[in-house]
């Protein structure tokens, strides 16, 4: 199986590469060989390199960024992905996305399912919205976005990565406690994406699939849990404290949703992934996570 994978310097773009299965032929671009920023030139990648599978994980992430900047991030996760998507379908190639709880409002008591309404808050989540509908009108059957939230890889920028920083640096911590999600730990989702490129290609892709580590938690528990893992690693996190506040004390320019969890998907079943609850997989990803953290702490 020849794939390209986008997004090669991104957190999950790197666990993509770290979980790549012997005998898939990868070739990861960035930003450099594919800029998602010009639709054209990234189809045209596409077009040159003849997967049998686009596994796109680029996005513009920055979504605060975002929000005085909503034609430059559609462009990106919209209209780039209509166009590799479209020249996948030419050359006869799959495609796997990524897409956000950020679609949702927020306003529920259920996890989200795959075709509960849509109605995203911020521009950010508008534009994740354009390439799930550019991604299902291009490539029916061929073409699967996969939602996920709150991921953290070992690489870039993330929330545990930061909770760590400032616990390290035995810094009081005040964390939103009326927003709740489920974290994922993008090495296990880079698993999930292997597995689902494993798909029979006799069978069609169901368009849209969540994946997230299972149970709920808010921003506040998780930064708790970090707290308790990192004491248990060891780390020299004794020093500080995690308070809950409310997103009103925490305000930023993009509002984000206060009920994010998505329902996993029954079809994960079908490529033999399941479920792992999300301290296990926050225990199984932070010695990873500590050991980058620690070597960017100041001496
Ligand atoms: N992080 C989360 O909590 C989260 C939650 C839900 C869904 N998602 C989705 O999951 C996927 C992976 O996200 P991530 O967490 O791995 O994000 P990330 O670490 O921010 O990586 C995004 C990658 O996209 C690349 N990129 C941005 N603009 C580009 C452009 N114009 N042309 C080419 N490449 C561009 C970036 O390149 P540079 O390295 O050059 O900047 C970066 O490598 C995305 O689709 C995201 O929307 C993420």
């Amino acid at each position: 199986m020849r794939v390209l994978l986008t997004g090669r310097d991104g957190q999950l773009g790197h666990e993509c590469q770290l979980a790549c299965p012997a005998g898939v032929d990868l070739t990861a671009v960035g930003r450099q060989e594919c800029d998602l920023s010009d639709p054209a030139a990234a189809a045209a990648v596409v077009h040159a390199y003849r997967p049998n599978l686009v596994l796109h994980t680029a996005a513009w992430t920055a979504v605060d960024d975002a929000e005085n900047q909503e034609a430059a991030a559609t462009m990106v996760n919209g209209e780039a992905v209509r166009a590799l998507a479209a020249a996948a379908r030419e050359v006869g190639a799959r495609m796997i996305g990524v897409s956000t709880d950020y679609v949702f409002s927020g306003e529920g008591t259920e996890p989200w399912q795959e075709d509960d309404a849509v109605a995203p808050l911020n521009a950010y989540g508008r534009s994740k919205l354009a390439g799930e509908i550019a991604l299902a009108e291009e490539l029916p059957g061929a073409g699967c976005m996969v939602r996920t939230s709150w991921v953290y890889g070992r690489r870039g920028h993330n929330f545990v990565h930061t909770m760590l920083k400032l616990m390290l640096a035995g810094r009081e911590l005040q964390v939103v406690e009326d927003q709740q999600g489920c974290p994922t730990w993008a090495g296990g989702l880079a698993e999930a994406l292997w597995a689902l490129a494993s798909w029979p290609t006799n069978q069609a892709f169901a368009p849209l699939m969540h994946y997230t580590d299972g149970g709920i938690c808010s921003w506040f528990g998780f930064a708790q849990a970090i707290r308790e893992e990192a004491l248990g690693l060891g780390l020299g996190v004794a020093e500080s404290s995690v308070l809950p506040c409310t997103s009103e004390a925490y305000p930023t320019p993009a509002k984000r949703p206060s009920w994010s969890p998505l329902a996993f998907s029954e079809g994960w079943a079908m490529v033999d992934k399941e479920q792992v609850p999300w301290q296990v997989a926050l225990r199984t990803a932070l010695p990873h996570l500590a050991a980058e953290a620690q070597a960017s702490r100041p001496n």
